[in-house]
């Protein structure tokens, strides 16, 4: 039986004293927080994962423990017994959950000495690499233990709507086939592969795709698992190499299923986790809007800074960085940053963040009083011009425009990233406020100028929704949630006619031959009679962090990867030795 903790105590003391309840005597254990030497009296704030409890040694009626108490510090692991008593009311502490109570100790034991932490355990902006080092440490902290609890009450919930709708948890392999979710695979070399090997790799998966469109077509017509998922792409604040999806899959369904389904989780998740959002059903809005007003699949909502079209407006300019994009079939857009008077330098900086999303440049204008612009630019716009865009964008004198001429893609992208820069910068964002929708109507295909190819938003098994014959128009059965300018959780409709998924394969150029190579096993599956089917993957990591107010999913996950993408922890990734590399027949180049 494991010893009492603080907090066993707590409902006994916080109201009412029912003293029936309490043990005179009690044996608590943890680590020692904070050390308070009152010349007699010695305090001991004593820590578990339940709480705090205060330990009091007293010099005369039991020396022993009190020379220890003299001698101990702080991460020291402690055990004391002694008598619960009420405090004298002066010595209450409101903010403490056992703040009512204190252990008069009549003997404790060192159960283990700790060294000086490399941290102190209480300070706030501690470098993230030392907290990773010494993540036991960290992981002791408050916020980290508010962290993880919530997570696992997030995976308590999903489980729970879940299993309550009868769905099956089925594990899926790690040791596996490249799934095709747009990263990079890690690769794990196999040692003997059925006398097949070596040179011969695993990939560990970037999702369970494949496998839970296998088991759609097994017949098990409801499927989810907390899966993890790896992805070797360049970590950041909401992104890790390994991350954790809750990934579900339902047969004989359609999009809106799916939908009402998730949001009865996730409804679940944030009433009992009480996030402050309306309950399902979520809004909905399309991609073309998304983009078009926020210039973001992941529209945050929360502020306006909406993005115009400035086109009609600026059709005939004489300014050729307009007209020109225009004509190369391009758009001219815009957005209304409000009366915000910014040094050259913050204006030169705004345009370098247009420029690092791929804009060629940024105009800036300010609306005067006598309605005239004040840009470098203004010579160039005639006074029909200026009044279109004063128009377009809703401006006051006094207002700082931004224009950008572009690929209508860069210039969304780019006026998006600047609409985010600016509600951070100028603090927009109402404090509580939060924004939750469903993003639909994916474009299908999205064609890739560059490479001179059609590429997908999604995997290349999302179903599109309507002929093949005309790839540049078609949407698909794509859905996104986005929560607060964050995508949360994405998925869709599959496709599972043997035919269609063919001729996908065929339009985003993954050859019969590649196709058969790689998801081959998937392919041949779905001529055995594959029923409609569509899921979608959660990233849990990101809820959490979100629900919790951090600011980088690293906060809650215990072992995470730093930024850089390695392990300051156990060091990983490491080199291996050569005798290792030989039995995989593997050579370092
Ligand atoms: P997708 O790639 O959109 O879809 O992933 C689903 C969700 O997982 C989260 N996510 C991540 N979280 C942390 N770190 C990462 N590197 C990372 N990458 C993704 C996001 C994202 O919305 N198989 C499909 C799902 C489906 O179609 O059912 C898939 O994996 O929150
Ligand atoms: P330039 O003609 O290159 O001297 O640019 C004149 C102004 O137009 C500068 O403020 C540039 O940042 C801006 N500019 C250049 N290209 C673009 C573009 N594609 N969209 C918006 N502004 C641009």
């Amino acid at each position: 039986m494991r010893p009492p903790r603080p907090n066993d105590y707590r409902d006994a003391w916080c109201g009412e004293l029912r003293a029936e309840r309490i043990p005179d005597t009690v044996t608590v254990a943890g680590w020692v927080d904070s050390r308070r030497d009152h010349g007699g009296l010695i305090f001991i704030d004593l820590r578990d994962r339940s709480g705090l409890v205060q330990l009091v040694f007293h010099p005369e009626t039991s020396p022993e423990a009190h020379a220890l108490a003299h001698s101990l510090r702080a991460e020291d692991v402690l055990s004391a017994t002694g008598a619960l008593a009420r405090r004298e009311a002066h010595n209450v502490n409101p903010h403490l959950a056992t703040g009512q109570i204190e252990i008069a100790v009549a003997g404790a034991a060192l159960l283990a000495d700790a060294d000086t932490p490399p941290f102190p355990l209480d300070a706030a902006g501690v470098d993230e690499a030392l907290r990773l080092r010494h993540r036991s440490l960290d992981l002791r902290r408050a916020p980290m233990q508010r962290a993880l609890a919530l997570r696992h009450q997030v995976v308590g919930v999903m489980r729970e709507v879940l299993n309550e709708r009868d769905f099956l948890e089925i594990e899926t392999p790690y040791l596996t086939r490249s799934t095709p979710e747009g990263a990079r695979d890690y690769l794990v070399p196999a040692r003997v592969a059925g006398g097949r090997g070596p040179g011969l790799f695993y990939a560990l998966p970037q999702s369970p795709q494949l496998f839970k469109q296998l088991l759609m077509i097994a017949g098990y017509e409801r499927y989810y698992q907390i899966a993890r998922c790896f992805r070797d792409e360049d970590s950041r604040a909401d992104r890790q190499p390994e991350f954790t999806q809750l990934d579900v899959e339902m047969a004989f369904v359609r999009q809106d299923d799916v939908i009402e389904m998730m949001e009865a989780v996730m409804g679940e998740v944030f009433a009992r986790t009480g996030f402050p959002v309306s309950p399902p059903p979520y809004p909905r809005m399309s991609y073309a809007e998304a983009m078009s007003r926020f210039g973001s699949d992941r529209p945050d909502t929360r502020f306006g800074l909406e993005l115009v079209g400035l086109g009609e407006v600026l059709a005939a300019s004489a300014f050729k960085v307009f007209s020109g994009a225009l004509e190369a079939g391009g758009v001219v857009r815009g957005l209304n940053a409000g009366a915000r008077e910014l040094p050259r330098s913050e204006l030169d900086a705004l345009t370098e963040v247009a420029k690092q999303h791929g804009a060629k440049g940024l105009v800036w204008a300010y609306l005067q009083d006598d309605g005239t612009l004040r840009s470098p630019i203004a010579k160039f716009l005639s006074a029909s011009e200026v009044a279109g865009v004063i128009a377009a964008t809703s401006a006051a004198p006094g207002d700082l425009l931004l224009i950008v001429a572009d690929a209508s893609e860069v210039a969304a992208q780019s006026l998006g990233a600047l609409r985010l820069e600016l509600g951070r910068r100028f603090g927009l964002i109402p404090d509580g406020a939060h924004s939750l929708l469903w993003v639909v109507d994916f474009p299908a295909f999205l064609w890739n100028a560059q490479e001179g190819r059609w590429t997908t938003p999604h995997h290349p098994f999302t179903a599109p929704d309507g002929d093949l014959s005309e790839p540049a128009s078609l949407l698909s059965k794509a859905y996104d949630l986005v929560l607060d300018g964050s995508e949360i959780g994405g998925g869709s409709i599959r496709i599972h006619q043997p035919d269609v998924q063919r001729r996908v394969l065929e339009l985003l150029g993954i050859s019969a031959e590649e196709a058969q190579s790689r998801f081959g096993f998937l392919l041949d599956a779905l001529r055995h009679g594959a029923p409609p089917h569509g899921g979608i993957a959660m990233g849990i990591d990101r809820i959490v962090a979100l629900l919790g107010g951090y600011e980088s999913i690293r906060e809650v996950i215990a072992f995470p990867k730093a930024a850089s993408g390695a392990d300051p922890l156990t060091g990983a990734p490491a080199p291996v030795s050569s005798a290792q590399l030989r039995e995989l027949g593997l050579r370092l180049a």
